[in-house]
């Protein structure tokens, strides 16, 4: 029986590659569910039509990113800190030689002839010109004309297919299924900000009770205010920079979120005389700059928030950089930041998305006109972002190009932060998962961040001090559980890395949380988050000209970024690399007892109490908040 039907298979396989002589049977590449909202199929496209096919050829050793990383990143590999160049990293992970010839040989094999075939200069594409009748013919597949009900029409196919020793070396192929045409708009005047699309984690400003008006008698009520005296005194920050000409830290805002100089200012004068008369050094990319026409807790909190924090923790010493990212109209995505501070970026893997990114220059007009930023800005070693997306919102495909991204950074030598988000195990907006994928207010499955989920980011929980508790006592600090809850629990996308594995096993060992396996990732074999935590309640922060209290992971960032910029300004003192991505280091046996372990509080969502934070690593606040000066004895004992 067994041997009958392996005769049969070799059999019928020989026939196959008789028939024809150089190609693999065909299989589906991709392929799409459903026709996008708003859009119905017209017609058939005419077989005469010219159409650019553009082929997304597979980046090369990209299989290896994780043992590379590793290689650089773990205390106890001999290449610890032994960071790579942009330069080495585009060559080692360009689409290979063998990728390019295969592809185009098909190509010629195929009738057209190779005077027609051109590939991009970062060898990431192969692009021609065919008429929409070669195109169907070669990926078997049938093009059609879809129409938007605002008239804009878009081609596009359902299904295409790829012989396999082709699909090997191709990610992807437009057009095709995907319904990326950005819509125009239709209405309102350019200068509206936009608000929907290309902005990051709409609805995650942090949050703010209100203003404060009383004199704030600082270290004995770090309960109910927080200023930086505060985070100094629970962190043990007491650090003066030394090595400020050549260390660097660098915080990302999206436009219209913009920061105002005269709150930087107001901050300064009550609590960081350090800051009068500073600014952040701006880096505006893709056209950002620090609005003023709009102002307001939705326009400011965040960025006056970030800057008032990170730049004094660091002290008036050491420069912040302010990537201002996106213009007015469009607005910008991450991956709009990552491609102007890693150039090859811009087309890997077939380059950005434009149903979630921003395009530049502004294709409809009345924004941002200049070229899009690519490879323009070098990145500072340590960069925090206080805004998210959920995991959901995006395909898998996006998620781990964007998140292989962040792993050449780190082998670049950069830290990347990420808050974890304020709405506990649900996702932003309070919105939880259902069965289908989709997100509602009355979802009950956990819904976690990206880029949090992502195991080559380094994501940040919250943190509160307990009420009536002092800042001098042995731990004064709970999980966040005023105004927001701290973002944390299990990807769907992404696997466990090898880093935490022994901490997050002890936890689903000793805690296993009573929940049923339908509401969250219970394999045991997915990336958890957050990795750290820091306090994220009642910052005393000055917005709009008024000290208001505000609340969110988006407090637990910047600080958190601000603490890592000390300790590289330490190495950097000692000649040594900047820490790069922590990840392998903070989990490993070698930073036991440098963080200062939460172990009470939870983070409710979905109807649920959440997590629980617990002895040693858990999905509300991590390993715990960081303990500056042992962090600081052991990161120097490192090479
Ligand atoms: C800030 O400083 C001013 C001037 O010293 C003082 O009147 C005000 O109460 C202070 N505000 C806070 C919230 O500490
Ligand atoms: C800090 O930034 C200011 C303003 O851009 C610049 O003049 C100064 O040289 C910078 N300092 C260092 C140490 O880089
Ligand atoms: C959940 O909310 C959606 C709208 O967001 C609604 O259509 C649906 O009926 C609700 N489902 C239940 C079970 O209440
Ligand atoms: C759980 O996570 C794993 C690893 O990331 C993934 O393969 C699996 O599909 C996830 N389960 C669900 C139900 O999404
Ligand atoms: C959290 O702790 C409480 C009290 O010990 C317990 O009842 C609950 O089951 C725990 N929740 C999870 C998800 O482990």
């Amino acid at each position: 029986m067994r041997c009958s039907l392996t005769t049969f298979v070799t059999l019928s396989l020989a026939v196959a590659s008789l028939a024809r002589p150089a190609l693999s049977p065909y299989n589906v590449h991709e392929k799409r569910s459903a026709i996008p909202a708003g859009w119905s199929h017209t017609r058939r496209h005419e077989s005469a039509a010219t159409i650019p096919l553009r082929i997304a050829l597979k980046q090369n050793n990209l299989e290896f990113i994780d043992e590379y990383l590793h290689d650089v990143s773990h205390p106890k590999s001999s290449n610890y800190g032994k960071h790579w160049s942009a330069g080495e990293i585009a060559r080692k992970f360009s689409p290979s030689e063998e990728s390019i010839s295969t592809v185009r040989d098909w190509l010629v094999e195929n009738g057209l002839a190779s005077e027609r075939i051109r590939v991009s200069s970062t060898k990431g594409w192969i692009n021609v010109d065919v008429t929409v009748e070669e195109a169907e013919r070669l990926m078997n597949t049938e093009y059609n004309v879809y129409t938007h009900v605002s008239g804009q029409e878009h081609v596009a196919c359902e299904a295409y297919h790829l012989p396999e020793q082709i699909s090997a070396h191709v990610d992807f192929v437009l057009p095709s299924v995907s319904f990326d045409t950005k819509l125009k708009r239709r209405s309102g005047s350019p200068s509206e900000p936009a608000h929907s699309l290309g902005q990051p984690g709409v609805g995650i400003t942090p949050k703010t009770t209100g203003t404060i008006s009383q004199l704030v008698t600082e270290l004995e009520q770090c309960d109910e205010y927080i200023t930086p005296i505060c985070l100094r005194a629970l962190y043990g920050l007491v650090y003066e920079p030394v090595s400020t000409d050549i260390n660097s830290y660098g915080i990302v805002e999206y436009t219209p979120q913009a920061y105002l100089q005269s709150d930087l200012q107001m901050f300064a004068m009550n609590y960081s005389t350090d800051l009068i008369g500073k600014e952040p050094v701006m880096v505006s990319i893709d056209g950002g700059y620090a609005q003023t026409e709009y102002q307001g807790f939705d326009y400011n909190g965040e960025s006056d928030l970030d800057l008032q924090y990170g730049m004094t923790l660091v002290t008036g010493k050491q420069n912040v950089t302010l990537y201002q990212t996106g213009d007015m109209v469009e607005g910008a995505s991450f991956n709009n930041f990552l491609d102007a501070i890693d150039g090859s970026y811009c087309t890997f893997e077939g380059g950005d998305d434009y149903s979630v990114d921003s395009e530049y220059p502004d294709p409809y007009g009345g924004g941002y006109e200049g070229p899009e930023d690519c490879g323009t800005v070098t990145p500072a070693y340590v960069i925090s972002t206080s805004y998210g997306y959920n995991e959901a919102d995006l395909t898998p495909f996006y998620a781990e190009r964007q998140c292989a991204e962040y792993a050449k950074l780190g082998l670049m030598g950069v830290t990347i932060l990420y808050s974890s988000g304020d709405d506990g195990v649900a996702g932003n907006g309070d919105y939880c998962l259902n069965p289908d994928g989709t997100q509602t207010a009355n979802g009950t499955i956990f819904n976690p961040t990206f880029p949090g989920v992502c195991p080559y980011v380094t994501s940040v929980g919250a943190t509160m001090v307990k009420p009536g508790a002092s800042v001098l006592d042995a731990q004064p600090e709970m999980a966040c559980m005023e105004v927001i809850y701290s973002g944390g629990g299990f990807s769907n996308y992404f696997t466990m890395p090898s880093y935490q594995k022994t901490a997050v096993d002890y936890y689903l060992e000793n805690y296993p949380p009573n929940y049923p396996a339908s509401i969250w990732n219970s394999t045991g074999m997915s990336r958890a988050l957050p990795d750290i935590a820091a306090n994220g309640a009642n910052y005393v922060v000055a917005v709009d000209g008024e000290f208001e209290l505000v609340y969110g992971t988006s407090c637990s960032s910047p600080v958190s970024g601000a603490i890592f910029t000390m300790i590289n300004d330490a190495r950097l003192a000692a000649g040594k690399s900047p820490i790069g991505f922590i990840n392998p280091t903070i989990y490993s046996t070698d930073f036991a007892g440098a963080f200062n372990d939460i172990t009470e509080g939870s983070n409710p969502g979905c109807g649920t109490e959440g997590y629980n934070a617990t002895v040693g690593w858990d999905p509300v606040t991590g390993l715990g908040t960081l303990n500056f000066p042992v962090l600081l004895e052991k990161w120097l004992a490192l090479p």
